[in-house]
């Protein structure tokens, strides 16, 4: 046996002891430990990853639409539906001003301060019914009352007040628009409707600043 050959024997183990018997014994041995993918365990969970993966991807590919919204439609009537609803003609969103600010009206609190029928509380809040800042014909003032508010003293049909509005101005144009519709056009008021567009036109001229007094709203009553 050459130098080289004997550097890579196994220490301890004499090869030349090793007969062909033995050494087709001991393959057979090694062949027969159980390689991992033959655990049942390994295997059945491989197999069924596999199984859920590949039905996952027709799943996908059956039911994803690729942002297509038809792919909810199931039956060919709510396809015809879908279809017919997409080709109907839109106009600009038609706000019922009224209504908004009716429901608002409540919801925002006012009418647990001016009553459910306009008038107020005798010394304590002005009325909205027959209110000169509110059926006067330049609505932009009630606009400013209701986006930053009314602070001190105010003369509301001959009464004399001062107290303290909040300013409204979080709300959205359409429903400042539907709360001064509304107070413009109940309780006898016969003002008119307030929109949207208006109310952003004052939004932008004022700004956010701090409620008005009576004072700096005078210039709308010469
Ligand atoms: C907490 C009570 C309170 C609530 C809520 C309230 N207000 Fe007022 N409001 C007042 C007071 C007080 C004044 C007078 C402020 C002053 O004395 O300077 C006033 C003034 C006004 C004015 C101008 C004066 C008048 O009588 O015309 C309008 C318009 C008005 N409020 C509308 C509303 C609307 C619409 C709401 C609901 C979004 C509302 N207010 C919510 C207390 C309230």
């Amino acid at each position: 046996m050459s130098d080289e050959l004997q550097n890579h024997t196994i220490s301890g183990v004499d090869e030349g002891l090793a007969s062909d018997e033995s050494i087709l014994k001991t393959h057979t041995r090694i062949r027969r430990e159980p390689f991992f993918v033959a655990s049942p365990v390994l295997f059945t969970t491989a197999f069924a990853l596999i199984i859920v993966f590949i039905f996952g991807w027709f799943y996908q590919r059956r039911y994803m639409g690729e942002q297509n919204p038809q792919m909810y439609l199931h039956e060919r009537t709510d396809i015809a539906l879908y279809n017919d609803w997409l080709e109907r003609p839109r106009g600009p969103i038609v706000y019922d001003y009224y209504a908004i600010g009716e429901k608002l009206y409540t919801t925002m609190a006012c009418v647990g301060c001016h009553q459910a029928n306009g008038e107020g509380l005798p010394g304590q809040f002005p009325p909205l019914a027959g209110s000169e800042y509110v059926k006067i014909e330049d609505s932009t003032l009630t606009t400013k009352v209701l986006l930053s508010g009314l602070v001190g003293p105010v003369t509301v049909k001959g009464s004399e007040y001062n107290g303290n509005m909040a300013a409204y101005g979080g709300l959205k144009d359409q429903e400042i628009a539907g709360l001064v519709t509304f107070i413009r056009k109940n309780w006898g008021n016969e003002s008119s409707e307030v929109t949207k567009d208006d109310v952003a036109g004052v939004r932008g001229e004022i700004g956010s600043r701090d409620p008005w007094t009576a004072e700096e709203l005078n210039s709308y009553f010469q």
